[in-house]
């Protein structure tokens, strides 16, 4: 297959993903074909397959803790160099780490929980290592020391965060200058066509300090997808089968005009939702999600559909950007 998926440097450093990426939270994921070896295998198959280099995991995703790691280092035995993969710590590993002592921005812990990913994933280096969540009792300047001394010894090559505030993510960055250790090239926040709120400070702030933005929840865990509908119960086996709140709370007039906008244009839902992503300011790469090979396939394709003006200001009618 001719890949038709852009590529693209997060920050201003030289790493380079593919404008959508895989989100690896369902290798290993109870109960969907991923949760196998051969399923996760099929995933991570036909994103190569479908010019998909970059893969987002982290310690503490899959069960037991890990698993989602072991996973994908195993489907990547014998075809690491054509991956781009991006791992987090810093959430309750539970032990699966070593003791934390609750500081889990330390150097001791930082140390510790890198040598971990990389022997779960089989590799010897990770490409993009992120902070999953700040770490409030040890002092950045310590986190990123720790993880500029990974980078200089050869096991990292990237560093990133996740989950910050604007006010935040200047704070990593003036830090990471001052203290004169590489900069951060990307950052993980909750962003969709259902949530917006992350185009109010943290995208501004990106644009500033030269930070890429990984949307995480890009499809609204499925809602974005089409295969929900109001008082309708869910497919069978889908991520929302079984959490009833999330079906009954979800915005369904939005999701409504969402699919009439996508149906006028003879696009898929899911295209709209990753299409419009990945065309937004300091956007990456979209790490969707999957379950099924053509899961995989299909979003692959989503940003050969590019918004126009009018696709872009008839979207912010139907979900409208936070002032
Ligand atoms: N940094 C952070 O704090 C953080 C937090 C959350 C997530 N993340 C990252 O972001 C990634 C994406 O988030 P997510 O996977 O939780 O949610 P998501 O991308 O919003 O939704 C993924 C779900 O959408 C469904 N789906 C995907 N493509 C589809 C298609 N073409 N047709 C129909 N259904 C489709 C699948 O559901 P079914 O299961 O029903 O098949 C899949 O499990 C994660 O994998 C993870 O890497 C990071």
């Amino acid at each position: 297959m001719v890949s038709v998926v852009e590529l693209r440097h997060l920050g201003e450093s030289g790493l380079v993903v593919s404008s959508v990426g895989l989100g690896c939270n369902n290798l290993g994921r109870p109960g969907t074909a991923a949760e196998s070896l051969a399923g996760s295998r099929a995933l991570v198959e036909a994103a190569l397959e479908a010019g998909v280099t970059f893969f987002d995991v982290a310690d503490v995703y899959g069960a037991p803790r890990g698993r989602s790691e072991e996973l994908l280092g195993l489907a990547l035995a014998g075809k690491r160099e054509k991956a781009v993969i991006a791992t987090k710590f810093g959430l309750d590993m539970q032990g699966s780490n070593g003791p934390d002592f609750g500081a889990r921005g330390s150097r001791r812990y930082v140390r510790r929980a890198a040598e971990a990913s990389l022997r779960r994933l089989d590799t010897d280096w990770i490409d993009l290592y992120q902070v999953h969540r700040p770490d409030p009792r040890t002092p950045l300047a310590e986190t990123l020391s720790a993880l500029d001394d990974l980078v200089r010894d050869g096991l990292v090559r990237y560093t990133g965060v996740c989950n910050l505030a604007a006010w935040q993510i200047a704070d990593v960055s003036w830090t990471a200058q001052t203290e004169r250790v590489g900069p951060v090239v990307s950052t993980q926040n909750h962003y969709s066509l259902l949530e917006r709120e992350t185009e109010r400070e943290v995208v501004p702030a990106c644009h500033r300090f030269a930070v890429s933005l990984l949307p995480y929840f890009p499809l609204a865990n499925g809602l974005l997808t089409g295969k929900y509908a109001r008082d309708t119960p869910p497919p069978e086996g889908s991520r929302l089968a079984g959490r009833h709140r999330l079906l009954a709370d979800a915005p369904w007039t939005r999701i409504e005009k969402l699919r009439a906008f996508a149906d006028e244009r003879d696009i898929t839902m899911t295209t709209l939702a990753i299409g419009w992503l990945a065309s937004r300011p300091t956007v990456g790469s979209v790490i969707a999600g999957a379950t099924t090979a053509e899961q995989v396939t299909a979003n692959a394709k989503a940003p050969t559909w590019r918004p126009t003006p009018d696709d872009l200001a008839a979207i912010d009618e139907i979900c409208p950007p936070r002032r």
